[in-house]
């Protein structure tokens, strides 16, 4: 059964795959395009690659929801425990896990982890989740990387990459990492949520396919797209 990947905005994402849900950063009620609300998504798990508002929002909520089991690095999990989080796999950068639906491992970010309280959130991550049917990264909040190119070394068959600038990589560095990684096809995140990270995503895309081997996928929030 072939994984399919949702935008919900942002750095959100919803995979569905081996007839599960993995929910990536979830931010919805607050995101100004985020095309549906916390209450209306579903998870089995949820992953949450580090601790700014803008990716972590959301997931206790969803979590009590679902009964999701979260998926993060140690002081996030930490953190959703204490708000009544019941199930969490703690991670923390360079290890992997086994889970029903797959392989998840927690990569580098180059990036900053702070919690909406105010509270240490740890190492900022991306994650590489190894499915029956394709081998995903998602970069998340990141600088460009020489390191891109060991995670590439797998052979992926997506990338998720930050193209917003200011708080993440830019586009110019997002072609510099798709020729690092050497995915198969790539999707841009992080960006036009809010004027200050306003990218022209065609132009991108114009740029990928010129300058690089991948496949452009560029998404509107809440399209669905078949690995
Ligand atoms: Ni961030
Ligand atoms: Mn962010």
């Amino acid at each position: 059964m072939a994984t399919k990947v949702r935008w919900l905005g942002h750095n959100c994402w919803s995979i569905i795959t081996g007839g599960k849900t993995l929910l990536l950063d979830p931010f919805l009620n607050d995101s100004p395009s985020a095309p549906v609300k916390a209450d209306a998504v579903a998870a089995d798990y949820i992953l949450v690659s580090h601790g700014h508002f803008d990716h972590v929002s959301d997931a206790a909520a969803i979590a009590k929801r679902t009964g999701a089991t979260v998926v993060a690095n140690y002081e996030i999990c930490q953190w959703l425990g204490k708000q009544g989080v019941k199930k969490t796999q703690p991670m923390n950068i360079g290890g992997a896990i086994d889970l029903d639906v797959g392989r998840v491992k927690l990569t580098v970010a180059l990036h900053s982890s702070e919690l909406p309280d105010g509270g240490g959130g740890g190492s900022p991550g991306g994650f590489l989740l190894t499915l029956a049917d394709g081998k995903l990264y998602f970069a998340c909040d990141t600088a460009l990387f020489s390191d891109m190119k060991l995670i590439g070394a797998v052979g992926l068959d997506l990338a998720v990459l930050p193209i917003g600038d200011r708080f993440t990589m830019g586009p110019d560095d997002s072609i510099a990492a798709i020729k690092l990684l050497e995915p198969r096809k790539v999707a841009p995140a992080h960006y036009n949520t809010w004027p200050p990270i306003a990218q022209d995503a065609e132009a991108w895309a114009a740029r990928v396919r010129a300058e690089t081997k991948a496949e452009p996928i560029v998404l509107k929030p809440g399209d669905t797209f078949t690995v």
